[in-house]
């Protein structure tokens, strides 16, 4: 099994089977393991399997979307900050926030961002070439991996950046998620962004009220856009709309559309988090923030036996 999983993370055996000329390569990263990179004349990302993780997103002509820890490796274990971590089949601590079939322990966030995926379709469509991976169990088979279940991630990428996230429930019983695409996003400088589209919502602040591990009903309201003098971790609920990342030092607007997520998540751990987290780099909390679409205990999906349901996240980026 070891030599098969080896077998399939090899770049040279991948592209063999999976390889598009000038669209879809795999390739070892300078960052450790083994990555595809999607190429279409509007834009380029690369895809870590480690995690299942988009690392980098550069439309044409621009800089890079997502921003990506200094000291990222994807040969540690390790989850790794930045890029799109996929937060699955939990979101947050282990426990009730996974939802409610599943009490007990495992990683912050789930499994899925420190498992090595399988690259098993790829294809070139008219909105760019894409990637699907798929992990059916963690590497190392994990106390509370869900049962029978299998998720798969297709990353398209073209005019814009899409990633779909599909759970396929293969059990017998109805399966409890919580989950998200924790997008980092590379900004100018966090106290002079705005992010807009969360005007009126309602948020849960994660600051004051810690992790949501249950619906709590001390909530706070969203005026105006949201700025940033210090940390923000809120999960803004009912919110399926877009949300934009206005940046006018970078001189860029970046759109997250969503589908199958009602809430949206907003964070950035500000100096003395970031200096306990390690890797941020040095002032590196002024260069990110997260937007991610997510499903939290507000809005978990339950999946019937032998259904599957879908987050999706559509990213653009233009013009402030
Ligand atoms: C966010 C959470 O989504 O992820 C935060 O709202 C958390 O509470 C952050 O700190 C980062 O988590 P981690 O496990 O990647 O450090």
């Amino acid at each position: 099994m070891t030599m098969l999983t080896d077998l399939e993370a090899d770049p040279e055996t991948l592209n063999t089977r999976l390889g598009i000329a000038g669209r879809v390569r795999f390739e070892a990263s300078a960052l450790g393991g083994t990555v595809v990179v999607l190429e279409h004349p509007r834009g380029r990302a690369t895809v870590a399997l480690f995690g299942g993780q988009v690392i980098d997103w550069q439309p044409a002509g621009q800089a890079s979307v997502l921003w990506l820890s200094p000291v990222a490796r994807l040969d540690e274990g390790k989850a790794v900050r930045g890029g799109v971590p996929v937060c699955w089949p939990w979101f947050g601590p282990p426990g009730r926030s996974r939802g409610e079939r599943q009490a007990g322990t495992g990683p912050q966030h789930g499994f899925a961002r420190t498992a090595t995926w399988q690259a098993v379709e790829t294809g070139d469509s008219t909105s760019g070439p894409w990637v699907t991976l798929a992990l059916t169990a963690p590497s190392k088979a994990g106390k509370g991996w869900p049962g029978k279940v299998e998720v798969r991630l297709t990353v398209v990428v073209g005019e814009t950046l899409e990633l779909r996230l599909v759970t396929r429930n293969l059990g017998a019983a109805p399966l409890v998620l919580t989950q998200a695409l924790h997008a980092y996003f590379q900004v100018g400088d966090i106290e002079e962004i705005q992010v807009e589209g969360l005007d009126g919502h309602v948020f849960h602040n994660a600051v004051a009220l810690g992790p949501a591990m249950a619906i709590s009903t001390s909530l706070n309201s969203q005026i105006g856009a949201v700025t940033f003098a210090g940390e923000v971790d809120r999960i803004y609920l009912e919110q399926r709309g877009p949300v934009s990342i206005v940046d006018r030092r970078l001189g860029r607007r970046i759109t997250m559309t969503k589908r199958g997520s009602k809430s949206t998540v907003v964070w950035n751990p500000w100096r003395d988090k970031a200096g306990n987290l390690g890797d941020l780099g040095e002032e590196g909390y002024r260069q990110m923030v997260c937007v991610e679409a997510a499903n939290t205990v507000y809005d978990a999906v339950k999946v019937p036996p032998g259904e599957t349901r879908e987050l999706a996240a559509v990213y653009e980026c233009g013009p402030a």
